[in-house]
C-alpha cells in the first residue's frame, strides 16, 4: 500500500488533575519548581476506578464511535504500554472483548513493552504491516496508553495518565517518510520497573536525562545522513530547518525545550558558515567547536545559550505541541502522540498541509527513534485538525483535586495494588462520579485476578 500512516486519531485523558503550583506548596520545594523549572502546569491521575485496560478501551471505542469504522474492518492492533497488570496476558487480548459483536477474531498484533517507546514500537509495526505482503486490506489500530506514577520525592510531580488510538492505513492524512526512520538503542538503567508488587518504576532521574540526550543526538546525526540520501535536493544542507513541526517525548516540557535547542548545536557544528563570515558579529556558540561532545551533555552554560538561540524555532517547531504534555504531564507512551494532538489542536488544516513533521521518540532503557511525515491536504486531514478543535476546552473542563487528596489517592492505590492480589475479591473504592461519560471503568477483581468493566 502507498502513502501509509494516520487516517485519525483519538486522545483520552482522566477527568481529574493535580495544579503543579499547589504541588509545589504541598511538597515544600521552592516556589516555581515545577511550572518553571519543569515547564508543567498541571498533572493528570486518575483513582482505582480506573486501570491501563479501561483507559485502552475508552480510547479505542470512542475512535471507532467517532469515525464510524467497523470493527470487522481492523485487521491488526498493536498496544504499547509499560504500565503492566498481567506478565503474560496482554492488553490487546483485552481489547479483543471490544471485537466480540463483529465476530471478526482475524486480528493480529499483541503488546510492545520498552518503557515510553512502546507506543512507536506499535506504530512502526502497524505502517510496517500494511506496507508489507501480509497486509489483507484492513486498517491497523495503535493503541498507545500509560498511567505513569512516581513514588514521592522529586519525580513524583512529573506523572501523567492519558491514552492514544490510531487509525493506520493507505492515502493517510499523516504519511510517514520512508528510509529515513533511524534508532539508537543501547543498555542503561536509567529507568525501570524491577519491582512487580508495586506500580513505582526504579529512577536516576539525571541518567534519564543524559540517555535521552544522547539518544537525540544519535538519531539526529543518522536521520541527518539518511535525509540527504532520500529526501533532500541537494542544493540545500540539512538542518532543523528541513522540519516545519517537532514533536519530542515529554517527560516534563522544559527537557523538549532544551532538546530543540540541542539540535541547532548541531546544526552549527556541521556549518561552516559561521567560520568564514565571523567578521560581523561571531556566534555565542563559536567557543563550542572546540569543546569535546561528551562535556556538552549537562553544561548549563550552553544549555542556556542554545536555549536563547533556539527561541524562534522553538516558538515555530514545538511550543503548540507541548499543550496536552503541560496539562496533563508524560503520558510515557502516549506522550509523543499527545504532542501530535496538541500540535493539530493548534493550527488550521490550511497552516498544516504539506508541512514536514519530525518526531523524537524516547523509551528508557534504552529505545529511541527520530522519524518523520508530512501532513497531506485530503479530507482525512480536515477530520483529524476538526478533532481536536476542542482539547483545550476538554483540558479546562477536567475537575481540580488537592494535593492532600492526590496523596491520598495515591497512598490507597498502593494498598490497592497489593490487596487486589490477597483478597479473593477487590472493589475499587472511588466514586464513579468523577468520570466523564463514555467511560470504562473498573468493577471488580475476582480471586482468579479477573477484571471486570463497566461501561459509563
Ligand atoms: N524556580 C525555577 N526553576 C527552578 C526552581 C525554582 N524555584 N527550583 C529548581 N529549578 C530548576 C532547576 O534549576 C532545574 O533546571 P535545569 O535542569 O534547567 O538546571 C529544574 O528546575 C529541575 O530541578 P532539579 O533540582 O534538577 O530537579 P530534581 O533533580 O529534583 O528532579 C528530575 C528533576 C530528575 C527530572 C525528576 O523529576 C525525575 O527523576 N523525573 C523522572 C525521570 C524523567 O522524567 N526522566 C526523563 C526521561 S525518561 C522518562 O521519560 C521517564
Amino acid at each position: 500500500a502507498e502513502n501509509v500512516g494516520i487516517l485519525a486519531m483519538e486522545l483520552y485523558f482522566p477527568s481529574t488533575y493535580v495544579e503543579q503550583s499547589e504541588l509545589e506548596a504541598f511538597d515544600g520545594v521552592s516556589p516555581q519548581k515545577y511550572t518553571v523549572g519543569l515547564g508543567q502546569q498541571r498533572m493528570g491521575f486518575c483513582t482505582d476506578r480506573e486501570d491501563i485496560v479501561s483507559f485502552s478501551l475508552t480510547v479505542v471505542e470512542r475512535l471507532m464511535k467517532r469515525t464510524g469504522t467497523s470493527y470487522r474492518d481492523i485487521g491488526r492492533v498493536d498496544v504499547g504500554t509499560e504500565t503492566l497488570i498481567d506478565k503474560s496476558k496482554s492488553v490487546k487480548s483485552c481489547l479483543m472483548q471490544l471485537f466480540d459483536k463483529s465476530g471478526n477474531r482475524d486480528v493480529e498484533g499483541v503488546d510492545n513493552l520498552n518503557a515510553c517507546y512502546g507506543g512507536t514500537a506499535a506504530l512502526f509495526n502497524c505502517i510496517d504491516w500494511v506496507e508489507s505482503s501480509a497486509w489483507d486490506g484492513r486498517f491497523a489500530l495503535v493503541v498507545a496508553a500509560d498511567i505513569a506514577v512516581y513514588a514521592t520525592g522529586n519525580a513524583r510531580c512529573t506523572g501523567g495518565a492519558g491514552a492514544v488510538a490510531m487509525l493506520i492505513g493507505p492515502q493517510a492524512a499523516v504519511v510517514f517518510d520512508q528510509g529515513v526512520r533511524c534508532s539508537f538503542m543501547q543498555h542503561a538503567y536509567d529507568f525501570y520497573k524491577p519491582n512487580m508488587a508495586s506500580e513505582y518504576p526504579t529512577v536516576d532521574g539525571q541518567l534519564s536525562i543524559r540517555c535521552y540526550m544522547e539518544a537525540l543526538d544519535h538519531c539526529y546525526r543518522t536521520y541527518r545522513h539518511k535525509y540527504q540520501e532520500k529526501i533532500a535536493d541537494s542544493h540545500h544542507a540539512f538542518s532543523v530547518e528541513a522540519f516545519d513541526y517537532l514533536v519530542f517525548h515529554s517527560p516534563y516540557t522544559k527537557l523538549v525545550q532544551k532538546s530543540l535547542a540541542r539540535l541547532v548545536l548541531h546544526d552549527f557544528l556541521e556549518s561552516t558558515a559561521a567560520m568564514t563570515n565571523s567578521s560581523s558579529c561571531p556566534s555565542p556558540l563559536e567557543t563550542y567547536r572546540t569543546v569535546p561532545w561528551e562535556e556538552t551533555y549537562g553544561d548549563k552554560k550552553l544549555e542556556k545559550v542554545l536555549v536563547e538561540e533556539s527561541q524562534q524555532q522553538f516558538a515555530d517547531k514545538t511550543e503548540a505541541s507541548l499543550m496536552v504534555a503541560k496539562n496533563v504531564g508524560n503520558m510515557y507512551t502516549a506522550s509523543l502522540y499527545g504532542g501530535l494532538a496538541s500540535l493539530l489542536a493548534n493550527h488550521s488544516v490550511d497552516e498544516v498541509s504539506g508541512k514536514r513533521v519530525g518526531f523524537f521518540s524516547y523509551g528508557s532503557g534504552v529505545a529511541a527513534s527520530l522519524f518523520s511525515a508530512r501532513f497531506v491536504p485530503c479530507p482525512a486531514l480536515r477530520q483529524l485538525v476538526h478533532s481536536f478543535k476542542s482539547l483545550r476546552q476538554r483540558l479546562d473542563q477536567r475537575k481540580r483535586l488537592s494535593p492532600a487528596t492526590f496523596d491520598a489517592i495515591m497512598k490507597h492505590k498502593e494498598e490497592a495494588h497489593q490487596a487486589a492480589s490477597s483478597k479473593p475479591v477487590f472493589e475499587p473504592t472511588a466514586t464513579v462520579d468523577d468520570l466523564e461519560d463514555a467511560v470504562y471503568y473498573l468493577q471488580s477483581i475476582d480471586g482468579m485476578y479477573r477484571r471486570q468493566y463497566a461501561f459509563k
